[in-house]
């Protein structure tokens, strides 16, 4: 690392300590970069819309408007497969895999990428922060042949990079190739990511707890246990109850400031809301990296062996002590 590194720079001199590196990480992560980029800039102006007048279907182009989460959707599936470098994606807005077909390298790529295009979505109207998760796995079909359902269907432990983008106060991209978490923060005017946050630990202790508490009563009992414990005046509580309603955004702050984020299963979601694949995962493997812990109450949620690309999960991360205290309440039932 040297002053004012940038996210381009960051990725060639790391190279060689990527996983397997032959250069296509490195490309992934650029294509990655430049979609973050592109949805940054339309996430940005999201508020202009109603002033320019286009509150109906139609915009100026006459082009239908499009779901911000539509929108991004497409630009990061566009510039993974506009470069070729992934034979296969799957995204929270597509029921099934989209298999690429490169034009003259086919089937030739060995990656595949998982993503939540925009995650928080329902942030966008009263401006708050949203984000990107992606997760990029070795396909385990052999090079060459269309790629298959079972290489999407991998446990997170066999991520070779995962990262969020957060569309906040400033826009940081946050990634992991297993050897720490790097957090670089975008300078609107020149376009370019710089490093911001090297090698990203959670602090000692964490003092926030994260959960939508509307949904209290039809938690875990465990898991209400443990809330009550994050309140009872003892000790260094109670703690901070913080909750966006952004995950990227709620474990970002807890991964700087110490906390535990909570998605528990509730009424109407009896696994949790939070998708496996490109949610729980990618989280889960930063976290990690970051010296955190994530479950899904009992197992460590990178060890889950997946069985659908989009089944749901209850996710539990933050700070080891914490998650291991969640941990011993739950266990109690
Ligand atoms: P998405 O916008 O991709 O559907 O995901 C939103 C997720 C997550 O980011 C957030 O923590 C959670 O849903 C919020 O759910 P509740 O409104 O139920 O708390
Ligand atoms: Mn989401
Ligand atoms: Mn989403």
């Amino acid at each position: 690392m040297h002053k004012n590194q940038t996210l381009g720079e960051f990725i060639i001199e790391n190279q060689s300590s990527f996983p397997y590196s032959s250069g296509e990480l490195s490309s992934l992560l650029n294509a990655l970069r430049l979609a973050a980029k592109v949805v940054n800039h339309e996430v940005n102006k999201a508020g202009l819309v109603d002033l320019f007048g286009n509150s109906g279907d139609i915009n100026i182009q006459g082009e239908s408007q499009q779901k911000l989460d539509i929108f991004a959707n497409e630009i990061f599936i566009q510039a993974l497969v506009n470069r070729e470098i992934v034979c296969g994606i799957v995204s929270e807005e597509n029921d099934e895999f989209i298999a690429i077909n490169g034009s003259d390298k086919r089937h030739s790529s060995k990656y595949v990428v998982l993503m939540d295009p925009l995650d928080g979505s329902s942030n966008i109207d009263v401006n708050v922060s949203v984000g990107t998760i992606f997760s990029i796995y070795r396909r385990i079909s052999p090079v060459g042949t269309p790629v298959t359902q079972e290489d999407f269907l991998q446990a997170g432990n066999n991520q070779v990079a995962a990262g969020y983008v957060i569309y906040g106060t400033s826009t940081m991209l946050v990634f992991t190739t297993g050897d720490g978490v790097n957090g670089f923060t975008l300078n609107p005017a020149l376009g370019t990511f710089y490093l911001s946050h090297a090698n990203i630990k959670f602090p000692e202790e964490g003092n926030i707890y994260s959960v939508n508490e509307g949904n209290y009563s039809n938690f875990p009992q465990g898991v209400k246990d443990y809330i009550k414990y994050c309140q009872k005046i003892e000790e260094n509580r109670p703690y901070a109850s913080r909750y966006i309603g952004s995950m990227v955004s709620d474990v970002h702050r807890n991964m700087i400031k110490g906390g535990i984020y909570m998605y528990p299963s509730s009424f109407p979601y009896p696994e949790g809301k939070l998708r496996l694949l490109y949610e729980c995962n990618p989280i889960a493997f930063i976290v990690e990296q970051a010296g955190g812990k994530a479950t899904d109450g009992k197992q460590r949620i990178l060890d889950l062996k997946p069985n659908d690309i989009h089944q749901r999960r209850p996710f539990f991360c933050g700070n080891t002590e914490m998650v291991n205290k969640l941990e011993n309440f739950i266990a109690k039932y």
